[in-house]
């Protein structure tokens, strides 16, 4: 059997989880697992460049790993862990860094988005920018070829950080001879963009969101707001252009659908009834998720537990990569040297 490829999908901690996310990119990246060796692990220490309250930072990471093993993610065949259980990761950070050109990184888009604005304002460039901002990519980077990555999905946003990767591979090789693996981006197609209640691309930054996991009394109120336009049951509309049909489109049997469509595209469809059809259809199909997601959520402990595992898995194949990397810069070390001076 010849070795299956690294595939590698890293998530940062951020608020609740919908649709949108799970049809764009939980779903899509949980099917590399198919395919690839597949690695997920959660970007806690990202988060840190902006999130400070440590109540709000354990339970986002909390929320984060429950909502991917609710969605179908078996830790048993993938490796599943937190980014800050590897400190393999923050190791090979510095080594990046060291040879990361500072200018690569101010035209960084993140970095020199906040920069710019500053500037615009009149402010000093660097007013209120913490070096975290300013090094993500790089620990990013690390992140990404700890694993020997050989894919990573991700959205159109995130090109640039993978370009920055390889560049930094690129400079250590070139140095220290063929030592990291180039990774390449699997960018999502604008496609996949999954629109929410007022037909634009489902956002929490246009609170037009469905959330995944919210109770059935919540989901059905939210689905009672997707935005329609005054036409009566029996004009005929076009389903291609209605909000309730681009999200029912997901969910719906194939058989249904085409029912659907007709009764569209005829005249014969009442948008309050479809709307609770949708509402049901996307209870029976969340039900389950949701039930999985609560009853993680209601015991953290098991969360924990199965990251600590995940770290283990994890750990080892970092450290096959970071000997190479210790041994390509030319650091010695005897057995033990970590425990020198320890207990
Ligand atoms: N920067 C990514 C985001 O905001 C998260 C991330 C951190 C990541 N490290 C990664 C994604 C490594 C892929 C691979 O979405």
């Amino acid at each position: 059997m010849t070795q299956r490829k690294n595939s590698l999908t890293g998530v940062k901690p951020s608020g609740t989880p919908h649709i949108g996310n799970y049809l764009g990119a939980i779903q899509p990246a949980l099917e590399l697992s198919k395919t690839y060796k597949a690695h997920y692990f959660l970007a806690d220490y990202h988060a840190l460049t902006t999130m400070r309250d440590p109540a709000e930072f354990r339970h986002a990471n909390h929320e984060l790993a429950a909502t991917w093993l609710a969605c179908g993610l078996d830790p048993n065949d993938v490796v599943f862990y937190r980014q800050s259980d590897i400190p393999e990761i923050f190791e090979l950070t510095w080594i990046l860094a060291c040879n990361a050109p500072k200018g690569l990184l101010n035209r960084a888009h993140a970095y020199k988005a906040a920069a710019d604005a500053n500037t615009e304002a009149g402010r000093l460039v660097d007013d209120g920018i913490n070096m975290g901002l300013y090094n993500y990519p790089v620990l990013m980077a690390a992140d990404i070829l700890i694993a020997d990555t050989d894919l990573v999905p991700v959205g159109q946003d995130q090109k640039q950080h993978i370009e920055i990767t390889r560049d930094l591979a690129i400079a250590f090789n070139a140095i220290y001879g063929d030592t990291l693996v180039l990774p390449d981006g699997l960018i999502s197609e604008e496609v996949a963009t999954i629109t929410g209640l007022d037909g634009r691309k489902m956002s929490k930054s246009y609170g037009n969101v469905i959330p995944l996991f919210a109770p059935p009394n919540e989901l059905r109120k939210t689905v009672m707001r997707i935005v329609t336009d005054s036409r009566r049951p029996e004009d005929p509309k076009d389903p291609d252009q209605d909000n309730i049909y681009a999200i029912y489109k997901h969910f719906a049997t194939p058989e249904r659908l085409t029912e659907v469509r007709e009764l569209y595209l005829n005249g014969g469809l009442a948008y309050g009834k479809m709307k609770a059809e949708l509402f049901e259809v996307l209870d029976a199909y969340l039900s389950p998720m949701r039930a999985k997601y609560d009853a993680l959520m209601a015991d953290t402990v098991q969360i924990d537990t199965i990251l600590a595992e995940g770290a283990v898995k994890m750990r080892e194949i970092a450290a096959r990569v970071i000997d190479r990397v210790r041994m390509a810069i030319g650091k010695t070390t005897v057995a033990g040297a970590e425990k020198v001076g320890g207990k």
